[in-house]
């Protein structure tokens, strides 16, 4: 019996995995394992005998058996103690620059100028991209004849025979949110509404669709003046220029009077376009004083109320800042150009920690 006891602890103690140690339970307290054997023949023994090998058969089977329990035990541990070596996972280190997005120039420069007005009191509204032509035209003092519809290049939305809803187009200019903007939050009122324009035009400096940002002010006793301040204010902060000249040329639009359109100071020095020095000038957007007829168009009633407003292009105030020469490109969403002129994603453009970097 002592052999046994020493062939079997020494066997179990030597044993490499779980396999093997069933093998040696089979083999030793199994149904036919050695040990069961030997406790057959205790029938055959004189009850003398068996008073004897009876106890110590039983006490070298727990023996066994308690090796075993122990050592699965002591496996498993080891088992897993292997896998934690080798499964390390560091989650101290940087995440892999593979994949990274950049944000585009549109976005960036929206995210800007939202920041710049949202300084001077302006609040973000939207408005639909599909519209009727009555908040596109006729609400803005742009009657059916007039020319500044087909000057426009308008896309219309296609109407089946018969149906009599009020014509839609895509929108032509942020301008109809002034309008909705009006009919929603009443006056006084300051907003922006940066969003996308349609023209059925395409060339270097044109695409079907650009991005367009409107600003409108309502409010008693509001003059040129305070458009004046509030554009001269915007330019110095979004090209990030002190002083830069602005220069303001009476010009003509159906839902402002008096209207102007604006031009930045640039040169073209050896052919490279600067912006905020020398004596060339650079049109970026159009403005005026609100048309009485739209003030009430919008529920506002011109006896008490004034406005300003002013109509910019996005793309093309990202294409001078960002030296960006073709507008087609914006929408071309080739990787190169993208990673080339993109921007980081979580560096969110704010006055205090810096528009652009
Ligand atoms: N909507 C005009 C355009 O698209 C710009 C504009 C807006 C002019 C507001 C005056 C006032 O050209």
């Amino acid at each position: 019996m002592d052999d046994l006891k020493s062939k079997y602890l020494g066997q179990i103690a030597d044993a490499a995995d779980e396999a093997a140690l069933e093998t040696i339970r089979v083999a030793a307290v199994g149904k036919k394992g050695e040990v069961s054997l030997k406790m057959r023949e205790l029938g055959k023994m004189t009850p003398e005998e068996r008073q004897v090998a009876g106890p110590a058969l039983n006490a070298l089977k727990d023996e066994i058996n308690s090796a075993l329990a122990a050592k699965k035990v002591a496996l498993g541990d080891a088992a897993l103690d292997e896998r934690l070596r080798t499964e390390w996972l560091d989650v101290t280190l940087p995440g892999r620059p593979r994949r990274q997005g950049t944000v585009h120039p549109v976005s960036q420069v929206t995210e800007e100028l939202t920041a710049i007005f949202a300084e001077m009191g302006f609040s973000v509204a939207e408005g639909p991209r599909i519209d009727t032509d009555w908040y596109n035209f006729d609400a803005l003092n742009i009657p059916g004849h007039h020319p500044a519809r087909a000057e426009m290049d308008t896309f219309y939305m296609h109407r089946a025979a018969g149906d009599n809803r009020p014509p839609h187009v895509l929108r032509t200019h942020t301008s109809p949110v002034q309008i909705r903007s009006m009919e929603k939050m009443g006056a006084p009122l300051r907003i922006i509404c940066p969003g996308g324009v349609y023209r059925a035009d395409y060339d270097q400096t044109h695409t079907p669709m650009f991005h367009q940002v409107e600003g409108l002010a309502v409010d008693k006793d509001i003059s040129m003046a305070n458009l004046k301040w509030v554009l001269e204010e915007f330019f110095a902060a979004f090209f990030e220029i002190d002083g830069i000249k602005t220069r303001f040329r009476a010009s003509h639009f159906p839902f402002t009077e008096p209207s102007a359109e604006v031009d930045i100071q640039c040169s073209w020095e050896g052919g490279q376009l600067k912006i905020g020095e020398g004596d060339g000038w650079l049109e970026v957007l159009g403005s005026g004083m609100v048309h009485p007829k739209v003030l009430a168009a919008g529920g506002i009633d011109p006896e008490q109320w004034q406005g300003f407003a002013f109509g910019m292009g996005i793309d093309r105030i990202a294409m001078l800042k960002y030296g960006i020469p073709d507008l087609r490109a914006f929408f071309d969403s080739d990787l190169r150009w993208l990673r080339h002129y993109g921007f980081a994603g979580l560096d969110v453009p704010t006055l205090h920690g810096g528009l652009s970097r």
